[in-house]
């Protein structure tokens, strides 16, 4: 059943492309316009939408942070992400103009449940983007977005993560669309890079044997730094919490620019540390801050470990080892940044004899608060 792969989590990364293709399948047309009809709630509702909360998890989470930036960017909405378990106990305010997004791969989660719960009865809206047919978290919201990533098995969430932000970019390019918000070019040509986008992850994956020999050289390591700016803070978070649950190294993900803020403290000479960059094309203003930061650290004798698009030469003199991505979109990095974050940790987890699967202390679905 693992497909002739180890660990059901190589498997799964495999099984990334075909994840996100199916996740799109039926959902932008021929003319490029998002027909999300299994959301219920009435378009008239959505219209009226004046704030967006997005509640989640650990790595689905992560995908909600990633969201938000869409979700403003493309739609002008105010959006904010929360950490489901931090949510309720604020007293957060929220009424019938608020939707929603609850993230689950398993719908499982009591925390996240627990989170729409409150936001239901306050009389928001809430919109799961789940995983598991028929699960808790669906069945009490007043919509579903399915993710169709096929079943999970490693309790470390990959495929489900790449297709958990599939569904966020639909959802927020369906927002734009009934609201008539930034409908332009530019808009037109991240639903024609999303729709091809699964072939890039594919790409992606075949490059990935560097990635590997670079994890195996890394295993007597104790810590590993991420840094990113924008949709790279997220990926770096993801990839410091896939090595803390399968590697059991402490790694810590931080926004690039907060280095200077006192993490900048902690780069010592060998240190590794993953840089993911974003495009230099686009908003380059970020790019050339994060050239920067990544000079900073490679003069305090970091070893820098570089994530950067194809054809950016301006972060080569600064990698002591280069990933190289395909070009994207900036809002659709994650897709491609993350997945050798994910060979990187189940990597240097193998190396070090730990079991892939079923990582210690850890369970798939966490159905206690
Ligand atoms: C990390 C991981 C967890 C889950 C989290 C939420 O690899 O798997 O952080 O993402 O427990 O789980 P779901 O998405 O089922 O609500």
């Amino acid at each position: 059943e693992k497909g002739g792969y180890d660990y059901f989590m190589l498997k799964e990364i495999a099984e990334q492309p075909k994840a996100v293709a199916d996740t799109l399948l039926g959902r932008i047309d021929a003319a490029g316009s998002l027909t999300l009809d299994e959301v219920r709630i009435p378009v008239s509702v959505l219209r009226e939408v004046d704030k967006v909360v997005i509640v989640a998890c650990g790595t689905a989470y992560h995908a909600g942070m990633i969201a938000k930036l869409a979700i403003e960017h493309w739609t002008r909405i105010p959006c904010e992400t929360e950490l489901a378990s931090e949510f309720r106990y604020r007293d957060p305010i929220l009424d019938r103009r608020t939707l929603v997004i609850a993230i689950s791969q398993s719908g499982e989660t009591m925390d996240t449940l627990m989170a729409l719960r409150h936001a239901r009865e306050q009389g928001a809206k809430v919109l799961a983007i789940c995983n598991t047919n028929g699960s808790t978290i669906p069945r009490e919201s007043d919509a579903v977005l399915y993710t169709h990533a096929g079943p999970e098995v490693a309790v470390a969430s990959t495929k489900a993560f790449l297709t958990q932000l599939v569904a966020c970019y639909l959802v927020a390019l369906y927002l734009g669309q009934v609201r008539g918000t930034k409908w332009g070019d530019e808009i037109r040509a991240v639903i024609r890079d999303l729709a091809s986008i699964a072939q890039d992850v594919d790409q992606v994956l075949e490059t990935m044997e560097p990635v590997r020999e670079l994890a195996r050289s890394l295993a007597g390591k104790n810590t590993v730094l991420f840094l990113g700016r924008h949709v790279g803070y997220p990926v770096a978070l993801e990839g410091a919490l896939k090595l803390k649950e399968l590697a059991y190294m402490h790694a810590e993900g931080f926004a690039a620019g907060e280095l200077k803020h006192g993490p900048i403290a902690l780069i010592e000479p060998d240190l590794p540390v993953v840089v993911v960059v974003p495009s230099p094309r686009g908003r380059s203003v970020l790019h050339d801050k994060i050239v920067s930061n990544i000079q900073e650290i490679r003069a305090r004798g970091a070893r820098t470990i570089v994530i950067a698009e194809v054809g950016d030469e301006a972060v080569v003199p600064y990698a002591d080892h280069l990933i190289r991505i395909p070009a994207t979109p900036t809002l659709l990095q994650p897709l491609v940044a993350t997945v050798p974050l994910q060979v990187f940790a189940c990597e240097l987890a193998t190396a070090r004899g730990n079991e892939v699967d079923q990582p210690r202390n850890l369970a798939k679905s966490v159905t206690v608060e």
